[in-house]
């Protein structure tokens, strides 16, 4: 063909997490721990308030950003949850989920030749978003600092080329959380550095151990900082599509007319469901993650008991064990473990080339679900020792 596509598109590949999917389709018996959405039903309120909308003929479009109504809810949810204060007139913007929100940030901010520090293992998401704007991700390992990044690693990482920093804690795939030491150093490296955070927070919600930590708690960054969240994952709502986006003023100007032109607003109905979420069902996370601690708990016990390594999570709902010792590569042991352990579960090598010699197992399934996964798991583990 002589006519040729954008050259980034054509370099990014389909996530692992996808093609490992479309093998899992082919094993109709296996149980699937693969899944990175809440296994619960949205609220009833929100489904309510969503059809309430539709009825109200509520599905037009709104105000770029999102309608004030929903904007003033994303403002009063984080002053009051997370003691941050961002303007609804010009700090926040409602997105079609967080990725439109990230993808919106990096055309706004990369260039060709820019570079995006990322701690990895990762949320394969990110890379090709980046690569399309013309940049490159550049990753900090964390795969032997049990996933918590080192501050002069990043320091050593950091020149005229980078352009952002992006942090997910809560993170995909580790489900490890900041802890307050390395918060505070990473702050004192960024401080020194000219660079943009990318804080992608989808699972902040879902912190475990106490309140979820931000890097816009320190007002020296605040100024050169994003939030990426969203109701996917706190609010089980995946497919209304409904994500958030905060930062300041001066930036958030120009995401927005990038926005505009991608998205021209959030989904109208998604918008009023999220209202909902954000106001009446603000307990909802909390009584979500009573059950993934339960269930973290079960199969984290069961993983030690395998005898395999694994750091115990602090939050989101994935679990990250190191299968080294079995002397495959990840790929090998997740095709293995499907075909003849009949588990699914997502090769490491999903999250950058940091997460080789991992496996991720997402526990956002039920608590039979996973005493059979585990039980297989067991039994295939004792044939490739
Ligand atoms: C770390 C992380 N960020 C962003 C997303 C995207 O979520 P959404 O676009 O549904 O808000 C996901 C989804 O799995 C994720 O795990």
């Amino acid at each position: 063909m002589g006519i040729s596509i954008n050259r980034w598109t054509e370099e990014i590949a389909i996530s692992g997490i996808r093609q490992f999917f479309n093998l899992l389709a082919d094993y109709p018996d296996a149980v699937g721990l693969t899944v990175g959405q809440p296994d619960f039903a949205t609220p009833e309120a929100v489904k309510e308030a969503g059809m309430r909308a539709i009825q109200a003929n509520q599905t037009g479009y709104s105000h770029n950003a999102g309608l004030m109504e929903l904007r003033l809810a994303i403002q009063s949810f984080f002053k009051d949850i997370h003691g941050l204060t961002y303007s609804a007139a010009n700090e926040i913007i409602a997105t079609n989920g967080s990725s439109e929100g990230l993808d919106s940030i990096f055309r706004t901010i990369l260039e060709e030749g820019d570079e995006v520090i990322i701690p990895a293992p990762a949320y394969p998401g990110y890379a090709p978003l980046i690569r399309l704007s013309g940049a490159k991700a550049v990753y900090l390992d964390t795969s032997d600092t049990d996933f918590q990044p080192d501050p002069e690693r990043l320091e050593a990482l950091i020149t005229d080329k980078t352009k952002a920093v992006l942090m997910n804690f809560p993170s995909n795939p580790t489900g490890v959380t900041l802890d307050e030491t390395t918060l505070q150093q990473l702050a004192d490296v960024l401080n020194r550095h000219e660079v943009f955070i990318v804080s992608d927070e989808v699972y902040s919600e879902n912190s475990f151990d106490d309140q979820h930590r931000s890097f816009a708690r320190f007002a020296h960054l605040r100024d050169r900082m994003f939030i990426v969240h969203g109701l996917s994952k706190s609010h089980a709502m995946t497919g209304w599509r409904l994500g958030f986006v905060l930062g300041p003023a001066w930036v958030m100007q120009h995401v927005l007319k990038v926005h505009q032109y991608n998205a021209t607003c959030a989904s109208l109905p998604s918008q009023h469901a999220a209202i909902e979420a954000l106001t009446t069902q603000r307990h909802v996370p909390a009584t979500m993650n009573e059950a993934y601690i339960e269930r973290r708990d079960f199969v984290y016990r069961k993983l030690t008991a395998m005898g395999l390594d694994v750091v115990l999570p602090t939050g989101a709902f994935y679990i990250f064990p190191s299968i080294k010792k079995f002397g495959l590569s990840s790929a090998e042991f997740a095709e293995r473990l499907l075909k003849e352990g009949g588990v699914g579960a997502v090769p490491g090598s999903a999250f950058t080339e940091y997460g080789e010699g991992f496996l991720r197992i997402s526990y956002a399934y039920s608590l039979p679900v996973l005493e059979e996964g585990m039980k297989r798991m067991e039994k295939f583990i004792q044939t490739v020792s």
